[in-house]
């Protein structure tokens, strides 16, 4: 495990101070689980550098028998219970998947799938996305996703939801050209305001053509838990796809 808690470091610049994510722990985690903590997660875990430096995201895939053969990096921010992570790395074995997730039992859970699943290509941050994009090279993420992100219903609170104006400017540094964003929601004015947001910012275009493309979930879109719950309790995901556009 990290020997540091998860959450912002003291130096930390403000923006990245101001809290944007819910709880760190939950239930008390089974003997199994608080073993994959103790042993698989220290041979995947990565942090951002504490000195600043910029960080290659292929280089966090090199193991000590030699290059990875990894093509491209992808990034998932939030990953909850890894259900998505964990199929898109089984997918594709040669993209390595980066995926962040403060939530410590959500990170059991994904560790769950690596242990069945054997996939060799997940690096996992267990913590806020935000440090380790700030640490990423421009244009050096294949593709981003932003699955139910925390809604925060509260008007006050929607400066912390993940999709705005300081987080869109992250994402851009590091997407390629061409990459692929990918966001979903069931919480109608979320999905909006992540709409509106990414459709407004200069470097992003919306791939919807028709209505289908964001009500039905793309074939090579594993279903992530919360979609799962959504769905069983009635509500209705809405899938965003946009590219970020060639520089210059
Ligand atoms: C509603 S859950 C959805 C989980 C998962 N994407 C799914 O679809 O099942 C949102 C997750 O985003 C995580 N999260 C919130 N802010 C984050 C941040 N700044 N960096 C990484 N993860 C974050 C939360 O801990 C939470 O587990």
């Amino acid at each position: 495990m990290p020997d540091r808690p998860p959450g912002p470091r003291d130096d930390a610049p403000a923006d990245l101070r101001e809290k944007v994510y819910g709880r760190r722990r939950g239930r008390r985690l089974r003997l199994y689980k608080t073993n994959l903590l103790e042993t698989l997660l220290p041979r995947l875990a990565i942090e951002p550098p504490a000195d600043g430096r910029r960080v290659d995201p292929v280089s966090l895939f090199v193991t000590p028998e030699g290059a990875s053969g990894i093509m491209d990096v992808w990034l998932e921010v939030g990953f909850g219970s890894g259900e998505h992570l964990a199929g898109q790395a089984a997918a594709h074995p040669d993209i390595g998947m980066i995926g962040c997730e403060p939530f410590l039992n959500g990170v059991a859970n994904l560790l769950e799938h690596i242990d069945a699943g054997g996939q060799r290509n997940i690096r996992i941050l267990a913590d806020d996305a935000r440090p380790l994009i700030d640490a990423l090279p421009d244009a050096s993420i294949g593709r981003c996703f932003v699955l139910f992100p925390d809604p925060w219903p509260k008007i006050r609170h929607h400066k912390r939801r993940f999709i705005g104006p300081d987080n869109l400017a992250r994402l851009s540094r590091v997407l390629k050209d061409g990459a692929e964003l990918r966001m979903a929601s069931d919480v109608m004015g979320v999905a909006m305001w992540m709409l509106e947001h990414t459709w407004r910012h200069p470097d992003f275009e919306w791939l919807a053509r028709t209505a289908e493309d964001w009500r039905r979930r793309p074939d090579d879109w594993p279903q992530s838990r919360y979609e799962q719950k959504g769905i069983e309790a009635g509500r209705k995901p809405v899938f965003l796809r946009f590219r970020r556009k060639p520089r210059g």
